[in-house]
């Protein structure tokens, strides 16, 4: 009885909705999880990994390592996205488990830490590998690196503004230059190792520790490695629309991690075939070292290449994050400003411009090697506690219907490589790593004060309708758009009208228009009345 109950709760929110048709096969399932999780971290990451391992063979065992422990991450997350099929991935799985809270916690430090800083990193990345050609034998002057990250982001924030359409296209063409930028290191890599070029991957070099090795710097290897492996929580926002997600979803996982993990071992085996690990240590770029070493007349494909698979990653990821933050404020959760879209181009420009300008204010104050560890350390923080949640959940309401259910032991293999990972990172870099923690924790305040007191004086609310309702094509209509960077970028939209409450009090309706926004009218569907 009980059970049947439960199994009503959570998908009785489902029956009303127009559910979303099932197409994404297994192909793209994985072509999903790869295009997210492969960016700019593999251009970037090694040479942080190196310099806390201290040595060739640890560093790519941390690679190795960090592969796996993101696949068993990933089955977990494949468990709760079918148990709650929810969109909005962890931190709606959190705020039905362990409240809202909780919820709040993670999204207040997604969007004050995570999407900014993993913007920022991507942004650097862009300009030093744009910059290094042109700096031979130095490093780019900060300042250079510093506006031209800014210069790129205003511009892709400015066509997010303008256009969806330009904002996906963007994303296929220039996924294009990330492939052909590992493709092409992981094929000159081979050619050396059978040429017999692979003096520092022999057991006895690869050994040597330049430092002694430690378990506090071993996780902060981690922490670099697993910026470049992030992503791959993404799925969630789709499973809804994954055909047979029961057998699909743990394929595509299966599939497309080992593959992953196998591209970075492969690109670290290649940098480190054609670059002493001292030489790796001092580039800032490490592809274009690559390239000048073994390329010769070709080596400004590098560059350009890298270039163009972090422009494309910025595109991508300031398009997922401005739609996360957007639904987090339709959900009453953030401020309601941050729910609305221009009228016209359907774009949330509020939300785009909150991302933009909290990445210029991160980049003008981080370097990236510890904006790594910083978002790491809170993006694991996030993972841990939502798959804390999945155990939680298992106990707490025990008979509930469980597509998939994966093994005990995966998520408490995660939990204690989690807890182990998060507790020497903070005692090695308790600055870096606490500061995250600090920001995540000036949130409760803000929750208890912004979401949680439903009676607030009558001025606050005049004074936020007068906020909201300013600005020249912004009005009180909002529009859900989840849409995914894909390899091809994949439109998806509702077409439900809701009221959208915030801070207790009915605020407007929100307007879903349908189908895919590059072939439907904008706002074609019908606006609620009361
Ligand atoms: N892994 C991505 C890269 O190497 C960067 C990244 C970090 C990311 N966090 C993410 C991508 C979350 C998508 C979603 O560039």
């Amino acid at each position: 009885m009980e059970d049947n109950e439960e199994k009503k709760d959570i998908n009785s929110s489902n029956s009303d909705r127009v559910t979303l048709k099932k197409e994404i096969g297994l192909l793209s399932a994985c072509a999903i999880i790869i295009g997210n999780i492969i960016g700019s971290g593999i251009f970037i990451s090694p040479k942080g990994v190196l310099e806390h391992a201290g040595s060739v063979g640890l560093s790519l065992i941390v690679w190795v390592c960090g592969g796996g422990i993101c696949a068993l991450g990933s089955m977990c997350y494949a468990e709760l996205g079918v148990t709650i099929p929810k969109s909005g991935g962890d931190y709606s799985y959190v705020t039905e488990i362990f409240g809202g809270l909780v919820g709040f916690l993670l999204l207040w430090s997604a969007v004050l830490i995570m999407y900014p800083t993993t913007l920022a990193v991507i942004a650097l990345t862009f300009s030093n590998y744009v910059l290094q050609p042109a700096f031979q034998n130095c490093l780019p002057p900060y300042i250079a690196t510093r506006l031209l990250a800014t210069i790129c982001i205003l511009f892709l924030t400015w066509v997010n503004c303008s256009s969806v359409r330009w904002a996906t296209r963007i994303q296929d063409v220039f996924t294009v230059g990330k492939l052909l930028a590992l493709a092409l290191i992981i094929v000159v890599g081979l050619v050396q190792i059978c040429r017999g070029h692979y003096d520092a991957l022999r057991p006895s070099v690869a050994f040597e520790f330049s430092q002694d090795p430690s378990v506090g710097q071993i996780a902060l290897a981690f922490l670099q490695a697993s910026f470049a492996y992030s992503g791959w929580n993404f799925l969630n926002y789709v499973t809804e629309e994954v055909v047979e997600p029961r057998k699909n979803l743990p394929r595509a996982i299966y599939i497309s991690i080992p593959l992953v993990t196998l591209v970075y071992a492969m690109t670290n085996i290649a940098y480190f075939s054609s670059m002493t690990p001292q030489e790796l240590l001092a580039s800032n770029a490490v592809a274009v070292t690559f390239g000048e070493k073994l390329l010769g007349m070709f080596s400004w494909v590098m560059p350009i290449s890298v270039a163009l698979s972090t422009f494309g990653g910025i595109n991508g990821y300031l398009f997922t994050s401005s739609r996360l933050c957007f639904s987090g404020a339709r959900e009453g959760h953030l401020p309601y400003l941050l729910a609305m879209i221009h009228l016209k181009n359907c774009t949330p420009i509020p939300a785009l411009l909150v991302c933009c300008i909290a990445t210029i204010f991160i980049l003008c104050i981080g370097e990236t090697h510890n904006l790594i560890n910083y978002v790491s350390f809170i993006n694991y923080l996030s993972y841990g506690v939502t798959i804390a949640g999945l155990l939680y959940l298992r106990k707490k309401r025990p008979n509930l219907a469980r597509p998939i259910k994966v093994n005990r032991l995966i998520p408490v293999t995660y939990l204690i490589f989690w807890a182990v990972l998060l507790g020497f990172s903070l005692y090695s870099e308790p600055v870096v790593c606490g500061l995250g923690m600090v920001i995540m924790l000036t949130g409760v305040p803000v929750y208890f004060v912004g979401v949680q007191w439903k009676n607030k004086p009558k001025w606050i609310y005049r004074l936020v309708g007068k906020l909201v309702s300013t600005g020249s094509g912004i009005k009180h209509i909002s529009i859900f758009q989840k849409l995914f960077p894909v390899i091809k970028a994949h439109p998806v939209v509702l077409c439900v009208a809701e009221r959208v409450t915030y801070m207790g009090q009915k605020v407007c309706y929100v307007v879903f228009p349908q189908g895919d926004p590059s072939e439907t009218e904008p706002l074609t569907a019908s606006k609620a009345t009361d």
